[in-house]
């Protein structure tokens, strides 16, 4: 079992560098250490509320948008931006060790 960090900056600019088993989502990483995030449906790409901005040095390193989950960004998440992704479909592994995503507004519990 491999444990990686990544960084996250919520809504009201508090950063803090948290653990995560490979293989969990990144929203569930965020979710079990207290931070806030609402993440309505669990994970389901159902909701739009775990969305994030990646920092633009690891964007090339995440797993390509499906349609469901650029889908549901479009309907449900607010301020899109270039650099926009949902949380809950990005499993934490090896590549994203150090991975830096900021809560985008609409996130908070
Ligand atoms: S938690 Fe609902 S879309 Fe990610």
């Amino acid at each position: 079992m491999n444990i990686y960090t990544i960084t996250v900056t919520d809504q009201q600019g508090e950063t803090r560098t948290i653990e995560g088993i490979e293989g969990w989502r990144i929203m569930e990483i965020i979710r079990d250490h207290g931070l806030p995030i609402k993440a309505e449906c669990g994970g389901c790409c159902a909701c739009g509320t775990c969305h994030v901005y990646v920092d633009a040095a690891w964007a090339e390193k995440l797993p390509p948008m499906l349609d469901e989950e650029k889908d549901r960004l479009m309907d449900d998440a607010f301020d899109i931006q270039d650099n926009s992704r949902l949380c809950c479909q990005i499993l934490l592994n090896a590549e994203l060790n150090g991975l830096k995503v900021t809560l985008a507004p609409g996130t908070e519990p």
